[in-house]
């Protein structure tokens, strides 16, 4: 093979661009077959040189920066791949490459989640490609089959398991009852946390992905600050047992779909029936559900954080750029996102559980039916566990479909009841079908 090198300059050697370096690596032959033409690193970025990276020689002569700017100028770097992180150091160079005509591909869905929609205009502007495959659901290839494969769709809604991190921990936490933070250490461990690891927990991260999701289905540019976003720290061992007992599973879920109220997007964890089909979703993996109006629903699975998954989505980038498919970031040009109104979460109506702990005495349950009575919430069942008359015992209710804000109104009161020991948990109950 004679053809000159596709030229990488990779900025970020940590889990992602050390797996990117192993996979070219592992099948260079084969990409290169499939390209015409070799793939090559000529250029790597990273804040340590002296670091021992367990990469062997796989860098070459691959030129030493300290600076991704600087890098992105290097003659001998036909694309950029960023994956370094953040909103500072990456978008300065992202913009470097763009500005020099430079394709870049990136994992950086916070960085996109902000500054997706300008990052957009100028790569349209310079007539290149803006790659960001592994920014959402790690080795999935849900970009591309919004942007490509269900393009033939009005897309409805489109919902899923988004953060591998957290749901290696509720996962774990139900299977063996380990706590929170041992967990959360072993997944970073395993390179699935953020470098921000409040980021996995918080919601934040599921929002990002969600925000570049919502972009590609509808076609709007949402600002993210308007998503409304909850995190798994509220989830206790207890409410996962209680689930469980009732035939579901706890998830943290980024769901968006369009409703008369506006764009619903939302990231919080919710209750889904153990037959739906994000109940099985476990460990690192990440599920996600796009409803479009003539395919119907489409269930798609697989790891979403770790160094292999994540290098796959990032070389399938670089090779769409080798065979110069070139598309606008979010499928359609930037100038027709149309700004998203994002409705309040207090439109949603659905069923909830709740968990209260109250004082085991005669008539706090009738206190707390007078609340829902009055607020117009219908219970579909209530349990109560333990006999310890005069201490707190755990009461729990699923409500039918209600209001969400006749539920906070409801909340708020049954919180002030006397009875009451702590602030009431509700999680949603989600009705996500079976594919
Ligand atoms: P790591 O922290 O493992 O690696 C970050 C790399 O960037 C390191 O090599 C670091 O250098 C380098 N770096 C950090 N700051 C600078 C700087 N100022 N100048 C130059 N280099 C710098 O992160 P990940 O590989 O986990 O993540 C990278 C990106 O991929 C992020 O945007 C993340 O959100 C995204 N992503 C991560 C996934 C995962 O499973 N980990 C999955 C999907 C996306 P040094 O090594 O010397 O410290
Ligand atoms: N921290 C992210 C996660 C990495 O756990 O899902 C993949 O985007």
């Amino acid at each position: 093979m004679t053809k000159q090198a596709l030229r990488l300059g990779v900025a970020g050697l940590g889990t992602v661009g050390g797996g990117l370096v192993r996979l070219l690596a592992t099948h260079r032959d084969r990409l290169a077959l499939r390209i015409g033409r070799p793939i090559e690193i000529t250029a790597v970025c990273a804040r340590d040189p002296n670091k021992d990276r367990g990469l062997g020689n796989a860098l070459g002569s691959a030129t030493w920066y300290a600076d991704p700017v600087a890098m992105a100028a290097d003659p001998a770097v036909d694309v950029m791949v960023e994956l370094i992180g953040g909103e500072t150091v990456a978008k300065a160079a992202v913009e470097a490459a763009l500005s020099k005509g430079k394709p870049v591909v990136t994992a950086n869905k916070a960085l996109l989640a902000h500054h997706g929609v300008a990052l957009s205009r100028m790569a349209e502007a310079a007539g290149v490609a803006l790659n960001f495959e592994a920014a959402v659901a790690g080795g999935i290839p849900v970009v591309k089959a919004l942007r490509e494969g269900l393009s033939g769709n009005r897309i409805e809604a489109v919902y899923g398991i988004l953060n591998g991190t957290s749901n290696y921990i509720l996962t774990d936490m139900a299977a063996r009852g380990a706590s929170f933070e041992s967990v959360l250490a072993e997944a970073q461990a395993l390179g699935y946390a953020e470098a921000d690891p409040s980021f996995d927990v918080d919601g934040i991260d599921a929002a990002h992905k969600l925000t570049l999701l919502a972009s590609l289905a509808f076609g709007v540019a949402v600002d993210f600050d308007s998503v409304p976003v909850e995190g798994i720290r509220g989830v206790s061992a207890q409410d996962i047992a209680f689930a469980r007992e009732l035939g579901f599973r706890i998830k943290l879920v980024g769901i968006a779909r369009m409703t008369g109220e506006g764009l619903d997007i939302r990231v919080h964890p919710v209750m889904v029936a153990e037959g739906s089909a994000l109940a099985h979703v476990d460990g690192v993996f990440n599920g996600v559900v796009v409803q479009g109006d003539f395919v119907d629903q489409m269930v798609f699975e697989g790891r979403g954080a770790g160094a292999g998954p994540t290098a796959s989505a990032v070389m399938a980038d670089i090779v769409d750029i080798a065979l110069g498919l070139k598309l606008p970031l979010f499928g359609v040009p930037t100038e027709t996102l149309v700004p998203a109104k994002v409705a309040p979460v207090t439109a949603r109506v659905g069923a909830c559980y709740l968990r209260l702990s109250v004082v085991d005495r005669p008539g706090v349950i009738a206190d707390i039916a007078a609340i829902l009575r009055d607020e117009r919430v219908s219970i579909e069942s209530l349990l109560q566990r333990g006999r310890a008359p005069g201490e707190a015992v755990p009461v729990v209710i699923v409500t039918h479909e209600v209001a969400e804000a006749a539920m906070v109104a409801a909340l708020t009161r049954i919180g002030n009841l006397p009875s009451v020991l702590e602030p009431p948990t509700m999680i949603r109950i989600e009705e996500i079908k079976r594919a």
